[in-house]
């Protein structure tokens, strides 16, 4: 394990890390541990087992890719009006994490320079918006719950999917179309990740409100999990091949993108 992460967006320079001295009080132990059994149940969704087998239609891979730039887009808005609040500021990292305009580069690969009249917004992607605007309006420090389900959740498993999804849909090897999933301002995921800890550590919270954390991010698992289950469901009406690209899933998604 690494003990010293050093990122240049305000951490200072030589910033330290003590990850021993983290306790079950800490935020982001509590998170990890609190999302534990909601974390297996999206792994075990039928539509990401079917991902990680290199089971992907190519048009319910676009359809994730649209859900997934209007989910950014509401966090990224809600980000940038709460970036000076002093429970979010510590978090924010726009050049290192915004996914907003990779994903509008992997939509305009996928749809054509007409891609924002070819798009909607689900049923399931609009709630999760909803809860998102919401969340950033009337009570920001729980944005970090949200920010931390998916930005962390994509920094595990990027690489990973990236190569899954170039290879089943036979993309170029120069990432168009998987964008979304290659941090460019991010050289170790691991150090990222354990910097992006600690400055959730360090945010002056007391224990009722780290709980709610918890619950919000509970709460944004499931949000995932609703859109996952509605891409499922608009594959079962897809008459599509589909393309099986065989990758091994066991440990499939624990390498970090270092
Ligand atoms: C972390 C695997 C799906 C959110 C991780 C880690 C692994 C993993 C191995 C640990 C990385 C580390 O120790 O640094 C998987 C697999 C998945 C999957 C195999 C699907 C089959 C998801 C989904 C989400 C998600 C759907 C949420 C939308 C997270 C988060 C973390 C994480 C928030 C950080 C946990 C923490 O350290 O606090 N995942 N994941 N994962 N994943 Fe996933």
């Amino acid at each position: 394990m690494e003990t010293t992460a050093s990122v240049s967006n305000g951490a200072g320079p030589g910033y330290e890390e003590k990850e021993n001295s983290l306790g079950p009080e800490d935020l982001s132990e509590m998170l990890a541990a609190g999302t534990k059994e909601v974390h297996e149940k999206a792994e075990n969704t039928q539509f990401v087992k079917d991902f990680l087998r290199g089971r992907i239609r190519k048009e319910l891979f676009k359809l994730g890719a649209v859900a997934l730039y209007y989910t950014y887009t509401a966090m990224e808005e809600e980000i940038e009006r709460n970036k000076d609040h002093p429970h979010f500021a510590p978090l924010y990292f726009p050049a290192e994490l915004h996914r907003h305009e990779a994903l509008a580069r992997d939509l305009e690969y996928f749809y054509g320079p007409e891609w924002r009249s070819q798009i909607s917004c689900s049923q399931a992607t609009q709630l999760y918006m909803d809860r998102i605007h919401q969340v950033g309006r009337e009570d920001p420090v729980l944005l970090v719950a949200h920010a931390y389900t998916r930005y962390m959740g994509d920094l595990s498993g990027g690489q990973v999917l990236k190569k899954v999804a170039q290879r089943a849909m036979k993309l170029p090897p120069t990432g168009e179309g998987v964008e979304f999933y290659q941090f460019d301002g991010i050289h170790s995921a691991k150090a990222f990740k354990q910097l992006y800890r600690s400055r959730m550590n360090e945010l002056d919270l007391d224990t009722e409100t780290k709980k709610r954390l918890v619950d919000e991010a509970v709460k944004a698992f499931y949000f995932n999990m609703e859109v996952f289950e509605e891409l499922e469901e608009i594959g079962k009406t897809i008459q599509e091949d589909v393309l099986d690209a065989g990758m091994p899933v066991h440990g499939a998604m624990g390498g970090d993108i270092s």
